[in-house]
């Protein structure tokens, strides 16, 4: 019999994994406290726009094998998705984790299978099952599990199966039990560790991206100060085959790679030094883009902020460094600044500046500041940038060489 499984958090990892569940025969039971996600989702509607969740959702909730709840009813499995943001003193909040623990307690029977999911600091696996020992000391065996995700969102449905999946137990009997449920609907591989370490491994993924993004945005500092091509400086270092520069950029967005490095650095402030000198040059890089930006405004140039998003082709504005360097520059230049971005339908809140079309930016005179290399604005004929000032900080129209 497969099990039961109630998913705590129907969010970008919650919601897709529910759905997979469902479309290979497990019985899922959706737990979220929003009211208006709940709504949505029993209309057939996914609240977030990922490919093919909406088909499976629809597929599930017919069947009757998926269902949506208030509170989390009893299960086999018991999976944790909530939110862990960043507090304002760069502390990670685990309040949401802790209240879905709180929530299920009540479900909990005996040998069940409890699994976070949520990215956490180190130690949090170990501070769950405290909390529902607490609760119910009356159950025996219990089995806590860390299982990271790291799928890539537009891809999701596709990496929840395909990718390796690391699964870490409190207890080897825990860790055996989460690397069977991973293997009801992963294809790669399921690698079995302890919960500390899994906790960790997500943290240092994404830590490693961040230093490395570091490192290219400190290289296109050196570069640019050297009139150097940093994009031509990192193709030719990463012929070296163990060499793996990534792409500079206007900084790191998105709420994992900006905000994972704080949770693996509070782990042991004294130790973790080369994490905040990344989120350091990460913030130098922003200043960089808005000064060199402001300095053509104090000339006079209106500015054309080509994209707001995090990343290319998507809609996605959470920590995006395009969104809040065109905000810091609306607010020097009143009236200068005009932004653009094909993947929104209206300018988010407190952007300070109008959100134009294409054509419209490039209708007058203006200077051009690239900050998310969406493919409509790598179509952008050539000749509509001639005679302009250009801040390219995605290498977006460099001419490329041969070879
Ligand atoms: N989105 C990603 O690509 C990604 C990748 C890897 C890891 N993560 C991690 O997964 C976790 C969830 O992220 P997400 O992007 O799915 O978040 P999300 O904000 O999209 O969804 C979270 C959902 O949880 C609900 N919720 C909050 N508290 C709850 C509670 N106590 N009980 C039930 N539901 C509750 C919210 O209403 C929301 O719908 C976070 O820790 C995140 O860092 C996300």
């Amino acid at each position: 019999m497969p099990p039961r499984v109630t998913i705590l958090g129907l969010g970008y990892i919650g919601l897709p994994t529910a759905a997979l569940l469902a479309s290979r025969g497990l019985r899922v039971q959706g737990v979220d406290t929003n009211p208006a996600v709940r709504a949505q989702l029993a209309a057939g509607r996914a609240h977030i726009a990922e490919p093919e969740v909406e088909a499976l959702l629809e597929r599930g909730l017919r069947t009757g094998l998926l269902s949506l709840h208030e509170t989390p009813p009893p299960a086999e499995v018991f999976l944790l998705a909530v939110p862990t943001p960043l507090g304002p003193d760069r502390a990670p909040v685990l309040e949401h984790v802790f209240a879905a623990a709180r929530a299920i307690a009540p479900a909990l029977a005996e040998d069940n299978l409890v699994l976070i999911e949520s990215t956490s600091p180190i130690g949090t696996t170990a501070r769950v099952a405290e909390l529902l020992r607490a609760l119910r000391p009356d159950l025996g065996a219990l089995h806590l599990a860390y299982g990271p995700e790291r799928v890539l969102p537009g891809r999701i449905m596709t990496e929840l199966v395909e990718n390796d999946r690391v699964a870490g137990g409190l207890t080897p009997e825990a860790t055996r039990r989460a690397v069977a449920f991973y293997r009801h609907f992963v294809r790669g591989a399921v690698l079995g560790t302890d919960a500390a370490t899994a906790e960790m491994v997500k943290l240092a993924e994404n830590a490693f991206r961040d230093v490395n993004i570091a490192f290219a945005n400190e290289l296109s500092l050196i570069a640019e100060a050297r009139g150097l091509d940093v994009w031509r400086v990192i193709a030719l270092a990463n012929r070296h085959p163990r060499v793996n520069i990534l792409r500079p950029g206007p900084g790191v967005g998105g709420h994992c790679i900006a905000v994972d490095p704080w949770f693996l650095a509070a782990a042991a402030p004294e130790a973790a030094r080369l994490i905040p000198a990344a989120r350091a040059v990460d913030a130098a890089k922003r200043a960089h883009v808005i000064a060199r930006a402001a300095a053509l405004a104090e000339a006079g140039e209106r500015l054309i902020c080509l994209g707001l998003a995090f990343k290319a082709d998507v809609e996605d504005l959470r920590e995006s460094p395009a969104l809040a360097i065109t905000a810091a520059l609306a607010q020097r230049f009143p009236g200068q600044v005009v932004a653009v971005d094909p993947h929104l339908a209206a300018p988010p809140e407190g952007l300070g500046a109008p959100l134009v079309a294409l054509e419209e930016a490039f209708a007058a005179p203006g200077a051009v500041l690239v900050l998310t290399d969406h493919a409509a604005f790598a179509r952008i004929p050539r000749a509509w940038l001639a005679g302009r000032a250009l801040i390219d900080t995605r290498g977006l129209f460099r001419e490329e060489e041969s070879g």
